[in-house]
């Protein structure tokens, strides 16, 4: 007798595909992100010694899809330490760049380093002075040999075309890497609460295997499937963590999801949230009082209400349902509420039978502009 052996499902183990294996593989992946990059209390990275960025003055990050959510994430953090920093679509960045110079650092974040928006706009930053700085996933990859600078990842290869281990690598470094920056820019205020963030982010690999161990996601991806739409909405930190979980929702299951900051809602888009509308209210902290007072708003619209962060938040006592998450440091709550929304769309697009690791129209790297 002769068994089919597909070459490609032999590294998916225990797992259906490998999108699960890579949400289960976080712990370890993150781990791997963490390692060496905080001593003594503080930020380091190998490539970077303090000094790297002395000159700069305003930062901006380029990316595309996911990339471009984890960029969100780190240029938050960038901003909140008191440096300008903006981020822009890779796609757009001609038309949205303002000035550039030697002041600059362009940060081009991309798993692959083969995007081929990413790369042009890096070029285009370099073209004009910019210091440019790669934050990716593949060694060598054109990205990381073409920029000034290079900071890996160390995500490990992300099969999936849905990008799942490597958006929390992502972030996480940014992360760390906007204290990094603080400490070499004059007037820069890195976070005053750094040394409870920082050891924080050594409790995240285990507040994921957390996270995977609850079968919420699961039951709600079952509970929810039925419906018009999906929306996701958040504020600061978890506007990029709603974003980011509408485009995975829509990526694997092909159904309809949008992400909206939370103040938005009433802008627009409440128009279409009714009671087949469910919507996913992604928080952070205490003071996500926007996410709240929209989410009061789409469910007296009859919209089914989820809320999706830590216990213990006013928010869990309007929703509907909720998928929790570990208390930890707001800057890491995000990472883990995305955990959530990464197993919910799984267990949604498993549920609708769709090919979940290679979506249709996708490629895992796309090389055209
Ligand atoms: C993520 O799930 C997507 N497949 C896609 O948005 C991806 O993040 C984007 O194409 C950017 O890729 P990169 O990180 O390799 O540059």
């Amino acid at each position: 007798d002769t068994v089919d052996w597909d070459p490609e499902d032999a590294g998916k183990g225990e797992y259906d595909h490998y999108m699960l294996k890579e949400i289960h593989n976080q712990p370890t992946s993150l781990a791997n992100t963490i390692e060496g990059r905080v001593e003594d209390g503080d930020v380091a990275f190998e490539a970077l010694p303090p000094g790297s960025f002395d000159g700069i003055e305003s930062v901006q990050f380029v990316a595309c899809g996911t990339s471009y959510h984890a960029a969100m994430y780190g240029s938050q953090l960038v901003r909140e330490a008191g440096i300008r920093a903006d981020v822009l679509r890779a796609s757009e960045y001609e038309s949205t760049t303002g000035p550039v110079d030697e002041t600059t650092l362009t940060i081009a974040v991309t798993q692959s380093g083969e995007t081929a928006d990413t790369l042009d706009a890096l070029r285009t930053a370099a073209d004009r002075g910019a210091r440019t700085l790669a934050v990716t996933n593949v060694v060598g990859s054109t990205a990381a040999r073409e920029a000034d600078d290079a900071v890996y990842i160390r995500a490990g290869p992300e099969v999936g075309v849905a990008a799942t281990k490597t958006y929390s690598s992502q972030a996480v470094t940014l992360a760390l890497l906007s204290q990094r920056i603080a400490g070499d820019v004059p007037d820069a205020t890195p976070a005053d609460d750094r040394a409870a963030m920082l050891e924080a982010l050594a409790d995240l690999p285990e507040h994921v295997e957390t996270v995977l161990e609850s079968t919420h996601a699961e039951t709600l991806a079952q509970d929810t499937l039925d419906s018009e739409s999906f929306f996701f909405i958040g504020s600061g930190l978890g506007r990029s963590v709603a974003l980011e979980g509408a485009l995975k929702f829509k990526e694997i299951t092909y159904e309809h999801a949008e992400g909206f900051a939370a103040g938005e809602l009433k802008h627009g888009p409440l128009a279409l949230v009714t009671e087949e509308t469910p919507l996913f209210a992604v928080y952070t902290s205490g003071d996500d009082e926007k996410t709240k007072t929209n989410a009061i708003e789409a469910k007296s619209r009859g919209a089914p209400i989820v809320a999706v962060g830590p216990t213990d938040h006013p928010l869990v006592d309007v929703a509907d349902a909720h998928l929790s998450v570990p208390e930890t440091h707001p800057v890491w709550a995000g990472l883990l509420a995305n955990v959530q929304l990464q197993l919910l769309s799984y267990h949604a697009a498993k549920q609708l039978e769709r090919p979940i690791d290679k979506p249709r129209n996708l490629a895992k790297s796309v090389t055209v502009e």
